[in-house]
């Protein structure tokens, strides 16, 4: 690993893979494409059109970004000059075990080898190879084109020179990496959304909200103050001078009784039929092209009035 990125490899470009290659392109690299499946071309070429403004609008010179961008007739073509693979196939061990003993063959020594897996930990797949010392998670969310966390996840197997190459390497797109010591299930974000959306179900099934009214309780409260402060600075103002120590303390008492009586959905299947007609009668009359739209210039907004706090910081 030489720390020098010039050339990507992007291997299943579905919803992930595809939004992960406008930004490799955007940031300078050449892109090496490879899905089977057959509309590959038709998909990039769209799917520039549509993510290539919204780059533009976080300030990156998209200038040239499709002629960067390569479709190569197969896995081991895509890698075979790749400084960086991210892997964005189907999420399963198997297909994660082949695919990686390929990639290790196939791409230069020095290339980095990242899954955007959400759930398959490194070590799940790693254990036959020849040289797991450069495979890691480098989990997105989604868009991550546009969301900034990467949770950078090592496996047992994985090399210290590699986190450090992981970590530059989504500093270079223009990325919040977060490294993460432990393979834990969910790794820390998707443990932290499954957290909330389960009380969020048992909310909805217990009647006290709707579908509606409980997401306008998120993005009016704790999505605008999560977006700026994370819990623990949170909690920290939320003590007042007297801190995160004045909230453990003293409101984090009753905070804690309260953790007993979080709710476990019941989730039968009329339970779950009644759930889905909800969000589906709250959102379902919007296509699922407007809703994105509509969510992808909202956070656009939201990371351009962050960045515009941080200039005015400086
Ligand atoms: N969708 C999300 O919100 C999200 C978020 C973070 C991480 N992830 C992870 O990213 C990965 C991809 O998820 P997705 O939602 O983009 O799935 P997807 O189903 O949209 O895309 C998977 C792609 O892999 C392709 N593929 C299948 N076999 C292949 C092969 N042999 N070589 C190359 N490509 C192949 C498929 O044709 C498809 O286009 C998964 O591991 C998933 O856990 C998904």
């Amino acid at each position: 690993m030489n720390g020098e990125f010039r050339t990507a490899a992007v291997i299943g470009a579905g919803t992930i893979g595809l939004s992960w290659t406008v930004l490799f392109a955007g940031h300078g690299l050449t892109v090496r494409v490879s899905d089977p499946r057959p509309d590959l071309a038709e998909a990039v070429r769209s799917t520039v059109d549509a993510f290539a403004p919204h780059l533009a609008r976080q300030g990156v010179d998209v200038a040239g970004i499709a002629d960067r961008i390569v479709l190569a007739d197969d896995v081991a073509e895509a890698v075979r000059d790749a400084d960086v693979v991210q892997e964005n196939g189907p999420e399963d061990v198997e297909f994660k075990k082949n695919l990686f003993a390929t990639l290790v063959a196939e791409a230069p020594a020095h290339a980095l080898l990242l899954s955007s897996s959400s759930a398959i930990p490194a070590t799940a797949f790693t254990g036959d190879l020849a040289d797991a010392s450069r495979v890691l998670i480098g989990h997105p969310f989604n868009p991550p084109h546009l969301i900034p966390l990467v949770e950078v996840v090592p496996g047992a197997r994985t090399s210290e020179e590699a986190v450090t190459a992981a970590v530059t390497f989504y500093r270079f797109v223009g990325r919040t990496p977060v490294v993460e010591r432990k393979e834990i299930p969910g790794f820390v974000g998707n443990r932290l959304q499954n957290a909330l959306s389960r009380e969020a179900i048992y909310l909805v099934e217990q009647g006290v909200v709707t579908p509606e009214d409980l997401d306008e309780v998120v993005t009016n409260s704790l999505g605008i103050r999560w977006a700026t402060v994370g819990p623990f600075l949170g909690s920290h103002l939320g003590g007042g001078p007297g801190g995160y120590r004045h909230m453990a303390e003293h409101i984090g008492r009753s905070m804690k009784k309260m953790w007993a009586g979080l709710g476990t959905p019941s989730q039968s299947p009329e339970e779950q039929e009644r759930l889905i007609e909800a969000v589906e009668s709250a959102y379902g009359s919007s296509t699922y092209s407007e809703l994105a739209e509509a969510r992808d210039r909202r956070q656009i907004a939201v990371l351009s009035a962050l960045d515009s706090t941080r200039e005015e910081n400086r």
